[in-house]
């Protein structure tokens, strides 16, 4: 844990001002971001629009999603006025479909506040969809206030800078006062996006490049020379494979059956092929008495919890079905990445 002695607290400090001088020559350009020394002037929509699209999702998928959601809906005002269909389908693809549901919950409550952001933690925090994590964030980068920021790759950097070998998630307490102890009052914001820009870029899980790292000099894994090993973590229970059927209907214009998932749970509130219940081993539930095919591989697709083997259907029908609608194949771009590839498993089955 970290000491409170002053000359560690100074050595601590300098180590910061390292990290930020080199956040000043190599800070990543992204979208959402203000050039170094301009935190604090960030939008507090775009940071928050960001941040919770970054939650579980690389900056590379994340950047197209940002551009297009800023240019549809240019405030946190114009968001809350949005259709959750519309917002739904435009989150298509991103994964982890909750966020999205608490991405409009949160812009209307926003909304009702005048379309003001509140900038404490704590009230953040009050917010759906903003747990500790981007309450730090946001208060940091949009606000500078100085907040302690820790994701996984801030973890990483501090288990090595510290050769913290206690595995996660055990260690997150000691790694957040680790973080804290590091926190400077002068430039939260940048220094918090220097963490993350260190950790995704320098400090990588595999083959960390400690040759270039600003904080070599300080790094006790290095010293050590157990940086690969670092973060330790308890290893994990493999995923359960989940079973499910995927129904394709197609009819003569050639639309497919599409529904929309219940708000809560899996994918809920995202248009899709309609489904059986996905478990160990869920009864077919054809949406429409038809002569079905049936494709000889699943589509697999994997989840954080499970991973999904879905046998695919498919038939030509004029039926009137039971649920969903039929909709036109160029609406299927908004569907989850798991549904695109059913339907397109189908597609080809079918030859359509
Ligand atoms: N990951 C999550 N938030 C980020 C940010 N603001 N900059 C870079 N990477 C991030």
């Amino acid at each position: 844990m970290p000491s409170p002695n002053p000359i560690t607290e100074t050595l601590l400090k300098r180590d910061s001002a390292v990290l930020l001088a080199w956040y000043d020559r190599a800070a990543r350009p992204l979208p959402w971001r203000r050039p170094p020394g301009q935190a604090g002037r960030a939008n507090p929509y775009h940071v928050w629009l960001s941040e919770i699209m970054l939650q579980q999702t690389t900056v590379a998928a994340v950047k197209p999603y940002f551009t297009a959601f800023l240019a549809r809906w240019p405030s946190v005002v114009a968001l809350a006025a949005a259709e959750d269909a519309d917002v739904m389908a435009a989150w298509a693809g991103l994964g982890y479909y909750a966020r999205a549901r608490n991405l409009l919950a949160c812009a209307r409550a926003v909304g009702a506040m005048g379309g003001i952001f509140p900038q404490a933690e704590a009230d953040l925090r009050k917010l759906p969809g903003i747990g500790p994590y981007t309450a730090a964030a946001i208060a940091a980068i949009a606000f500078d206030i100085p907040a302690t920021v820790v994701d996984g790759n801030v973890e990483r950097v501090v288990a090595r800078r510290f050769a913290v070998q206690t595995p996660l998630p055990a260690a997150k307490p000691d790694l957040f006062a680790h973080a804290a102890s590091l926190t400077p009052q002068y430039r939260p914001g940048d220094y918090a996006q220097a963490m993350m820009d260190l950790g995704a870029t320098i400090c990588t899980p595999r083959s960390p490049k400690c040759e270039i790292c600003p904080w070599a000099h300080c790094c006790k894994a290095r010293a050590q020379g157990i940086e690969a090993s670092l973060p330790a973590k308890t290893p994990k229970a493999p995923r359960p494979r989940w079973l499910g059927h995927a129904y394709a209907a197609f009819n003569a214009q050639g639309e497919v059956l599409l529904e929309t998932r219940p708000p809560k749970g899996l994918l809920g509130g995202m248009l899709a092929l309609p489904c059986s219940d996905w478990g160990e081993a869920p009864a077919p539930n054809p949406p429409l008495v038809a002569q079905w095919h049936i494709l000889n591989t699943p589509v697999r697709h994997v989840f954080t919890h499970f991973e999904l083997h879905l046998t695919v259907h498919w038939a030509m029908t004029d039926a009137t079905p039971g649920r969903g609608r039929f909709t036109p194949i160029p609406a299927a771009t908004d569907l989850p990445s798991v549904m695109r590839k059913a339907l397109a498993a189908a597609r080809a089955a079918a030859g359509l």
